[in-house]
């Protein structure tokens, strides 16, 4: 079981997402938890705010310590050892290895807070309660909920048992480095002129596996 805490402004964008396909499926099946802590029951004063203005100056407003602080120590009330993840376009970049890797801890009941900033950035002083800092590429995207549920869907969809094959998450794309997937067809076998190729109908599987490798590409990133 892997849980996910997410800590955000914007619930409203998260959820739907999670309740469909197979982010649901995950949770129906008790493989996969989220809940959500909203930032703004943390926040200041009668207006609940969460945010400033930058010291020195400077366009735009940060996330301050207090409420954010508060809602990560509420999280880890019921959890002292989960794990916070901060998405920043500052952070380590994404990728399936770093995928894996948060997966492979759902065995041990693992569970991750994952901060969702918004408007233009946050206080420094955020990064000591974090652990990990994911940026999703070299973009700048309005807030944490997108970079959110892509860390989220990519970890659990590893997780055995999620995903109706089981071998599927083995063989396809990236599953061995910076492999990209052979190219797969379905019926029907010609489409408006475009034919599957011959040898996928051939029935020799060692011909078959050649013609995948030869056909699986590099990623250009
Ligand atoms: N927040 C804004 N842009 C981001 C990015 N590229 N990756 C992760 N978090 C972000």
């Amino acid at each position: 079981m892997i849980k996910f805490t997410v800590i955000t402004l914007f619930q409203e964008a998260l959820e739907p997402y999670l309740k469909a396909s197979m982010m649901w499926k995950a949770t129906e099946k008790g493989l996969a938890e989220f809940d959500f802590v909203n930032l703004r029951d943390f926040g200041l004063g009668p207006h609940k705010s969460v945010d400033d203005t930058p010291y020195g100056g400077g366009d735009g407003m940060l996330l301050r310590c207090e409420p954010v602080f508060a809602a990560i120590e509420s999280a880890k009330a019921q959890d002292p050892d989960a794990k916070v993840i901060l998405p920043t376009p500052a952070g380590e970049i994404w990728n399936q290895k770093l995928a894996r890797k948060f997966a492979s801890t759902s065995d041990k009941n693992s569970h991750y807070i994952i901060l969702c900033p918004h408007y233009e950035g946050y206080d420094e002083r955020i990064l000591s309660i974090v652990d990990y800092k994911i940026s999703l590429g070299k973009y700048v995207l309005t807030g944490g909920e997108l970079p959110a549920l892509i860390i989220i869907d990519s970890i659990v969809r590893l997780i055995p048992g999620v995903l109706g094959g089981e071998t599927s998450a083995e063989i396809e794309s990236f599953s061995d480095g910076d492999n990209i997937e052979y190219p797969q067809y379905t019926k029907p076998y010609d489409f408006r002129g475009m034919k599957v190729p011959e040898i996928l109908l051939s029935g020799n599987h060692g011909e078959i596996d050649k013609w995948r490798e030869e056909h699986s590409g590099k990623s250009n990133s």
